[in-house]
């Protein structure tokens, strides 16, 4: 069965009330809904979980790598800082996404950089929380694809 994690970082447990002009109003629970729904119709596993420390993101990452799950992430502001993040998809071979609610690149300068998105095989950004949907459509025919090919 194809599994899927979608992986939150600092602050994400905020979305909702943070910064509502650029993040939008609906709530970090109401993103896992809306996805639950999504894997139910879809027949995928789906992990949803937030942290507010890297260390455990990176514990999320490998985890989810590990065992073979496809991860949508949005990594907050560790995307723009964290070595340790890509290192993780990097080391683990997963399959992931990279996600944000706002447009990063319409954004302060520091936002424009991803040290995970080259490890990614692409970047959802700027849908609102719909970003997160995209991401999850994206991944789950390429999880498929990858889990129908025999093991080198
Ligand atoms: C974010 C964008 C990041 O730059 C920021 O630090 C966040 C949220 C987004 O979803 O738009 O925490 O990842």
């Amino acid at each position: 069965m194809v599994a899927v994690h979608v992986l939150n970082g600092p602050n994400l447990n905020l979305l909702g009330t943070r910064e509502p002009a650029t993040y939008g109003a609906v709530t970090l629970a109401g993103v896992e809904e809306r996805l639950k729904a999504k894997a139910v119709a879809a027949g995928v596993e789906l992990t949803f979980r937030q942290t507010n420390y890297e260390g455990e993101l990176v514990s999320f990452i490998q985890q989810a790598g590990l065992a073979g799950a496809g991860i949508v992430i949005n990594a907050g502001a560790y995307t723009h800082t964290s070595v340790a993040l890509r290192d993780a998809i990097k080391g683990t071979e997963a399959l992931a996404i990279e996600v944000h609610v706002s447009n990063v690149h319409a954004r302060e300068e520091f936002r424009h950089h991803s040290y995970m998105a080259p490890v990614c095989v692409g970047v959802i950004c700027g849908f609102g929380v719909a970003s997160y949907d995209l991401a999850f459509d994206a991944i789950v025919p390429l999880l498929q694809k990858r889990l129908a090919k025999p093991a080198a």
